[in-house]
């Protein structure tokens, strides 16, 4: 089947089979940061964004996101204009291999993007789906939580 889509801004057409899986396409048109962990919705790493709702890619097909809009982490902030997560997370020293981070910055910006300054619960929430093999994830909470309460102040 011939889909169309917005991926990061930009509207794409590809060819796929009925049972493409969102990741594999993403990756093939270049969305490193879309990892493949588990590959059975459990960890994340694959998340992105369709119409500013996290999803599992690994778990979604890619005919199901014809005619709408993907946002993978390639399109949130850059190496000389990070986004305000990207930044809280470096300055909080909260990255160490960095598989996670694509899934925990697009989980954040979904959250964040409609609430900016959410509760510590609501936080928590957000990143539940995420799983970081390496940092304990305090580091994480605390970049976010001090974002979310500078946005407050
Ligand atoms: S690879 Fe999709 S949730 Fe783990
Ligand atoms: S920083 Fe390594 S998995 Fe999270």
């Amino acid at each position: 089947m011939n889909i169309q889509f917005t991926l990061n801004g930009k509207l794409r057409t590809a060819e796929v089979e009925a049972n493409t899986k969102l990741a594999d396409l993403l990756r093939e048109l270049g969305c490193a940061s879309v990892k493949i962990g588990c590959n059975e919705g459990a960890c994340g790493s694959c998340a992105v964004n369709v119409d500013g709702r996290l999803i599992n890619s690994c778990l979604t097909y890619a005919g199901q996101v014809n005619g709408r809009t993907v946002e993978t982490v390639e399109a949130i902030g850059s190496l000389d204009h990070p986004h305000p997560i990207q930044d809280a997370l470096v300055e909080e020293g909260a990255i160490q291999c960095g598989y996670c981070m694509p899934g925990v910055i697009l989980a954040a910006k979904a959250l964040f993007d409609k609430n900016p300054s959410p509760t510590e619960e609501e936080l928590a929430v957000a990143l539940d789906g995420q799983l970081c093999r390496c940092t304990g994830y305090q580091k994480i909470e605390s970049a976010l939580r001090k974002l979310a309460s500078e946005a407050r102040s």
